[in-house]
């Protein structure tokens, strides 16, 4: 039986697997390779696609679609109404009874919130594990595909700390990882920090080195000094400052004004860029609220295209786009956001100057992470041979010059961005 690795990431997820005291990663993602976008598509008939083919068929699933028509929907529930004539009618909701399916994107986020419950999909009420578990059912199944094994053993990489604060946040996220893992099918389920697991992976030399894994969700870090064959980790360290969050800050500054965010209440605002919320504002009292606000002197054009937003689900559409510029950003000074669905138009130019104002308070908060690493570790900035660094965000050019500036004498190595955890994990 061969060991897997499996980098369960917030936004993208690899495998690897151990042969001959070697990891190899593995195209894990039938269409995107070994790099698999960590997304759920689950149709109305309840078939369920992972990875590149789940955003796909979202894609083309929702570009197929008409105008949506909307239907009123009995529910169980009686409530008082103000009809003397009636004064108890049944509840109902005019709702998208059509949607093609749903889509789940960051579900790692929520391992550690003690409020996620079930969740309506098309009728059935399905549990975070669930949903993670889906995901997780087809990388066993794809991993027999490419070796032949149906694999038992997993090492699943964990952050050092999940996202979310308060007391049992850890035990609750790696029980539901755990339970996810299961009911996917893997016996022997065992977990690993994903920065140690970089350490492993990236074969870290003699002395002293710092891991840094920054990815969508969460900045991990581990200090580690090699000793003969074997890794001595000396500290870790983990906050949840990540890169989809800077994706958001880009579209609270760049999409949401163009849908009237300024004029509204700010629970609406706050949708824009979070697009899990944007669906929920899919309600006729909303829908109503809007027009009734374009007729009351509100900006037209704006809430039109809010409107659409909201309808045609483009959430996903609109992370997408801003999370491409923003990746460009790491490469040109400036670019231009262009997006353009329904009524929804937006042209921006966007800057990296901008870019790292807005990012300003997280470039803090990481440099106090480093410096509480280093702390624990007892070891002085001087004193590190490398800097290893792995994950999607570490590839901004501000994160990398505040590690140059910290680190004059250490050396700056880049690790695998997306498969180092993986195939650590494989190692461990
Ligand atoms: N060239 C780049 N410049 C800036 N950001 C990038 C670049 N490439 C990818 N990213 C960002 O990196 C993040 C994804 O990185 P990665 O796949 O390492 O995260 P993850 O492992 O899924 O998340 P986590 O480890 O936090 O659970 C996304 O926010 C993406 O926008
Ligand atoms: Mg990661």
């Amino acid at each position: 039986m061969s060991r897997f690795g499996l980098d369960f990431g917030t936004s993208n997820s690899a495998l690897a697997v151990r042969r001959n005291g070697h990891a190899e990663l593995l195209p894990v993602d039938p269409v995107a390779g070994s790099v698999m976008p960590t997304m759920l598509y689950v149709r109305r008939d309840g078939s369920v696609l992972v990875g590149q083919p789940a955003v796909d068929a979202y894609l083309r699933d929702n570009a197929a679609r008409g105008p949506i028509r909307r239907r009123f929907k009995l529910l169980d529930v009686y409530v008082p109404s103000t009809d003397p004539q009636q004064p108890i009618v049944r509840a109902h909701i005019l709702t998208d009874l059509e949607a093609p399916g749903r889509l789940f994107q960051s579900l790692k986020t929520f391992l550690g919130d003690p409020l996620v419950g079930a969740t309506n999909v098309f009728g059935e009420a399905k549990g975070l594990e669930e949903l993670i578990a889906a995901i997780l059912a087809q990388v066993r199944a794809r991993a027999y595909e490419l070796t032949g094994e149906h694999p038992e053993d997993i090492t699943i990489g964990r952050p050092v700390r999940f996202v979310g604060s308060g007391d049992a946040i850890e035990t609750r996220a790696v029980e539901r990882l755990r339970a996810a893992a299961e009911l996917a099918g893997f016996r022997d389920v065992r977990f690993g920090l994903e920065p140690v697991a970089a350490a492993y992976a990236a074969e870290v030399t003699a002395g002293n080195a710092l891991i840094f894994d920054f990815g969508g969700g969460t900045l991990d870090l581990c200090v580690a000094r090699r000793e003969g064959d074997a890794i001595r980790v000396l500290s870790t360290a983990g906050v949840d400052v990540g890169g989809d969050r800077f994706t958001e800050l880009l579209i609270d500054e760049h999409v949401a004004p163009r849908l009237g965010a300024a004029q509204l209440p700010a629970f609406i605002g706050n949708a824009i860029h979070d697009w899990h919320a944007l669906s929920a504002l899919n309600e006729k009292d909303i829908l109503d609220a809007l027009d009734d606000l374009a007729r009351a002197g509100g900006p037209r054009r704006e809430l039109a295209a809010l409107r659409s937003a909201i309808e045609l689900q483009l959430g996903y559409e609109i992370f997408r786009v801003t999370d491409d510029t923003k990746i460009r950003l790491s490469d040109v000074a400036a670019t231009i956001l262009t997006y353009h669905h329904a009524a929804v138009d937006v042209d921006a130019r966007v800057s990296r100057f901008r870019f790292e104002q807005l990012i300003g308070p997280s470039l803090r908060r990481i440099d106090a992470l480093i410096a509480q690493a280093l702390a624990e570790a007892g070891i002085a900035p001087e004193d590190l041979a490398e800097v290893v660094t792995t994950g999607g965000s570490s590839k901004i050019p501000s994160v990398r010059s505040l590690l140059r500036r910290r680190f004059s004498n250490a050396r700056l190595r880049d690790a695998d961005p997306f498969g180092a955890v993986a195939a650590g994990l494989a190692l461990l």
